[in-house]
């Protein structure tokens, strides 16, 4: 299909039958990718879970924790064949627009040091590194650091 013929995408709440296809970009872009359990928990717990649909196929995600005051983004993720075309922006700038209507002030994530992708996209988008959480990640050896980054809402 042509770029020119592609339907815009559209951001939906995710569903547990969307998890099948949630789980397989998770499985296709990490080393260590969180499991179904690990979805379906955060649908059940009532978190903010979120897709990106295109032609109808999940294309995106992200999994965000509203909390007191505060949210925490556990999960954004964009199909290795979707990435570079701006989801990754669309997704952050919905689940900023989500941490907002929970009257959160402050939104956190944790991002491995080794993601340079992930550093240009947030560091970007205006977050900061607030704090380095030790051996959070596990890592081919032993386990990685991560950085926890914010943004004032
Ligand atoms: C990180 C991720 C969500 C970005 O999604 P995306 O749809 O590819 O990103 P976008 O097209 O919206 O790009 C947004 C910004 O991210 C950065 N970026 C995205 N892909 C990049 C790449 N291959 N190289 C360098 N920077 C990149 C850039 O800063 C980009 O802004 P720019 O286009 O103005 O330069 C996606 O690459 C992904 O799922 N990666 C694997 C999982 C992951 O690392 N998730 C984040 C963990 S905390």
């Amino acid at each position: 299909m042509s770029a020119v013929l592609r339907p815009a995408p559209e951001l939906e709440p995710m569903r547990e039958s969307d998890l099948r296809e949630v789980l397989g970009i998770e499985e296709g872009i990490y080393e260590f990718p969180w499991t179904l359990g690990n979805f379906r928990d955060s649908l059940r717990a009532g978190y903010a879970c979120w897709v990106i649909r295109e032609a109808r196929r999940v294309i995106g995600y992200a999994v965000l924790m509203p909390a007191a005051g505060e949210a925490h983004l556990l999960n954004l993720s964009v199909a290795a064949h979707s990435q570079r075309r701006g989801h990754g922006r669309k997704l952050l700038d919905h689940i900023v627009q989500v941490a907002r209507r929970h009257k959160a002030k402050i939104l956190f994530l944790e991002v491995r040091p080794t993601n340079e992708v992930g550093q240009r996209l947030y560091g970007g988008y205006g977050f900061r590194q607030i704090g380095v959480r030790r051996g959070y990640y596990p890592a081919r050896r032993g386990r990685e650091d991560a950085w926890v980054l914010a943004l004032d809402l």
